[in-house]
């Protein structure tokens, strides 16, 4: 048969429409009542569902063949109607805009609206002055994409929920309709269609709800942009240590980072006082203790370029005969440098409370020479201080030099002169300040009485070993030696570093 392919409606319709006049939309009801379907109807709807089981009818139960048979005659006039350019094989559309006269009668065929055809895809029912009730039937046309009721007289309720069916809908239009006046609140629905589908129709958007979200993004959101903002700042520029360590400014401490570290500088935390400087103890936020050095001495631009540029080198320095410089705060406000922490037990300390033995004392001297051939190899520019009370003991036991600076002008010649002095220190176990505080007559002290009484001048602990005591005397010559800086007679740093090693040797054997 030839008609088998063609879309299903349209198959009957051939067979039937003879019977049929468009043109009298009339007169298409009482059509309706006296048709009857053909005897073969039934075989034609079963091959139909065989070749397409999705059709509306395919679920409908044999009692209702009349109402299948009708549907398919409205579709046909439906389609002509619509002015369809083709009513033969498909039906996209129907389009009853402005016609007031016939657009009640097929919104009134709810067998043909149950059969909604398939290819159906606009509805436009616009400008006819409909009244009543929302048009419920269209509905079934699940597949739809634009409804158009606009400029109608409906009224009563919109079935808002229904809306979710037509899941293809991208287009509605319900404005200028009489219907109940609703807030609408469904956010489903809102957020497909906005309020230029339903202008003067009755409906309103829930304005709480749009006040509120109107509310989020204007207000909030930007409220949240700032809080973020000054967070970031905040973190940035004051508590950078609250930030992950790759954001971070390496060796940057902030007057913030400090305040908190020693608790708001509490007295607790305070170490010392002197006129130029504040010592506090502090705990950074990893729990690792350090040392603070907060220099009084106001600020100028040019002070605190060059204090950054020292504290930069101080930083590169890694020794463990060195405290380490953990990082500097240079501020307007604040200039500080922070250390690792070290107690404060030093070698001035150590000597005159315990008087230890030579093999010990010389272990210290061997400790700070390694640090300065430390520093002489890579920063000569750094000089430090070489006094018994400047040099402190680790965790381990190893004397650290703690303080240093960096000079424009190095003289080598000066840290061996330091060096000769603390050596000398060392054996007397007696401090130049005890000479009229002056370090050249503490050496003059010592040079009276070498080479002829040494004894008289070497720790008499150390006086009372033999070992101990030619050690010593050694250790004084070399002090002498690195005191001498008139007649060029100062030994090198390596010279100097021989012979500690061999007496430190010496004692370890
Ligand atoms: C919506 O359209 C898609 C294709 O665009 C179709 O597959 C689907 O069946 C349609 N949904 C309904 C409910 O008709
Ligand atoms: C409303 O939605 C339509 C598309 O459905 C769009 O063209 C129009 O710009 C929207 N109007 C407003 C005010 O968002
Ligand atoms: C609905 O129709 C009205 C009046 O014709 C029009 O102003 C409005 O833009 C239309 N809305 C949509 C979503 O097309």
């Amino acid at each position: 048969m030839a008609f088998i392919n063609s879309t299903p409606f349209f198959i009957i319709l051939i067979v039937s429409s003879t019977s049929f006049s468009s043109a009298f939309a009339g007169s298409v009801v009482e059509d309706l009542n006296n048709l009857k379907p053909p005897p073969n109807f039934k075989q034609t709807i079963t091959n139909n569902c065989q070749l397409n089981p999705s059709l509306r009818y395919c679920n409908a139960t044999p009692h209702d063949l009349d109402e299948i048979f009708k549907s398919t005659i409205v579709a046909s006039h439906l389609c002509r109607e619509s002015k369809n350019p083709n009513c033969v094989e498909s039906f996209p559309k129907i389009n009853l805009r402005d016609r007031p006269k016939i657009a009640p009668l097929y919104l009134s065929f709810s067998f043909f609206w149950k059969y909604c055809p398939l290819t159906i895809v606009v509805i436009d029912i616009s400008h006819n002055s409909l009244r009543g009730e929302f048009p419920s039937d269209v509905f079934h046309c699940t597949q739809i994409r634009r409804l158009d009721l606009s400029h109608n007289e409906l009224s009563g309720e919109v079935p808002i929920q229904n809306f979710s069916l037509l899941n293809n809908l991208t287009m509605l239009n319900i404005s200028y309709n009489y219907f109940s006046e609703t807030k609408i609140s469904d956010a489903q629905f809102l957020k497909r269609f906005n309020s230029s589908s339903f202008i003067h129709s009755g409906l309103l958007p829930d304005h709480n709800k749009f006040k509120i979200k109107a509310v989020l993004l204007l207000i909030l959101f930007p409220l949240v942009v700032i809080l973020f903002v000054v967070l970031l700042s905040w973190l940035c520029f004051w508590r950078p240590d609250f930030l992950p360590r790759m954001f971070r400014r390496k060796y940057k401490f902030t007057p913030a980072m400090l305040k908190a570290e020693t608790d708001g500088f509490s007295k607790s935390n305070l170490v010392r006082r002197s006129a130029k400087t504040d010592i506090y103890r502090g705990v950074l936020r990893d729990g690792s203790r350090v040392r603070i050095e907060i220099y009084k001495s106001s600020a100028s631009r040019e002070n605190r370029r060059k204090f950054v540029e020292e504290c930069r080198v101080l930083v590169e320095l890694c020794h463990e005969n060195l405290v380490q410089v953990l990082g500097w705060c240079d501020s307007r406000r604040l200039k500080a440098v922070v250390t690792e922490w070290v107690d404060e037990y030093n070698v001035e300390m150590w000597l005159s409370s315990t008087a230890p033995q030579w093999k010990y004392r010389v272990g210290v001297l061997m400790g700070i020479v390694e640090g300065m051939s430390y520093l002489q190899e890579g920063w000569p520019e750094v000089d430090y201080d070489l006094k018994t009370s400047s040099i402190l003991f680790s965790q381990n036991e190893e004397p650290m030099i703690s303080r240093f600076r960096v000079e424009e002008h190095h003289s080598c010649t000066r840290k061996i002169y330091k060096f000769g002095v603390l050596v000398l220190e060392m054996v007397t176990n007696r401090r130049p300040r005890e000479f009229e505080g002056n370090e050249v007559s503490f050496v003059e002290w010592v040079t009276e009485y070498y080479p002829g009484n040494s004894e008289e001048v070497i720790d008499e602990k150390l006086s009372r070993a033999g070992h101990d005591l030619d050690h010593a005397t050694e250790a004084l010559e070399l002090g002498l030696m690195c005191t001498e800086t008139t007649q060029g007679q100062q030994p090198s740093l390596d010279e100097v570093y021989d012979v500690i090693s061999r007496l430190h040797r010496c004692c370890v054997a």
